[in-house]
Order: C-alpha cells, then structure tokens, then sequence
C-alpha cells in the first residue's frame, strides 16, 4: 500500500497526486475518499488538477470526464477508463492500496 498522508491533509472537495507505479489522485468528496490514475487516458493531463463534480471528474485539458467510483469515462475525448484504487483510512492515515513506488519500502 502507499501511504497518502494525514485525512486531513485532503479537505473536502480537494485532491492530492501521489507518486507510485504510475501516478495516482485521491479526491475527498463529501468526506467519501476515491482514488484512480491521476494521468488522464486522452493525453497527459493530470486528472487532481481537475473539476470534481458529483462523484466525476473533468479532465483540465480537454473536459472529458471520469467516474471516480468507476473510471469509466463519460464520453469523448477519453475512450478508455482510468483504474481505481482502493482507499484504506487507518488511524487518520490514507492509504492506497497500489503498488508502492520502487524504494519506498511500504
Ligand atoms: S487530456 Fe484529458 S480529455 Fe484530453
């Protein structure tokens, strides 16, 4: 698992990109925590730089937008989802359960 970081650390209605195997973005929505691929499958956006709305977020460069429970893509530009992690809170800590970066040693 990667650690996140303090709950606090993500306020309702903010995101935070962390650094794993590939980039990942927690968004705090109405204190619910979802965790997917940070980088936008259209090009490379970073989806934390986002607009959350509901439980989807828009893609800052092009608009597409994602369900953060799903992936999946609402519709064009984007074609293919982006993953979803799962979001373990242990003690007021936030944890991803994904691979870890390489030397990170969790
Ligand atoms: S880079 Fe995200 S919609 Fe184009």
């Amino acid at each position: 698992m990667i650690l996140v970081g303090s709950i606090d650390d993500i306020p309702d209605g903010d995101a935070v990109r962390i650094e794993g195997e590939v980039p990942i973005a927690v968004f705090n929505v109405d204190g619910e925590l979802f965790a997917i691929d940070d980088t936008c499958t259209h090009q490379d956006a970073s989806l934390a730089d986002g607009w959350v709305e509901g439980c989807a977020v828009e893609c800052p460069l092009h608009a597409a937008c994602f369900d953060l429970r799903t992936g999946m893509p609402s519709g064009p530009p984007a074609k293919a989802p982006v993953r979803t992690y799962e979001v373990v809170v242990v003690d007021g800590m936030v944890h991803v359960r994904a691979p870890a970066p390489v030397g990170a040693g969790v």
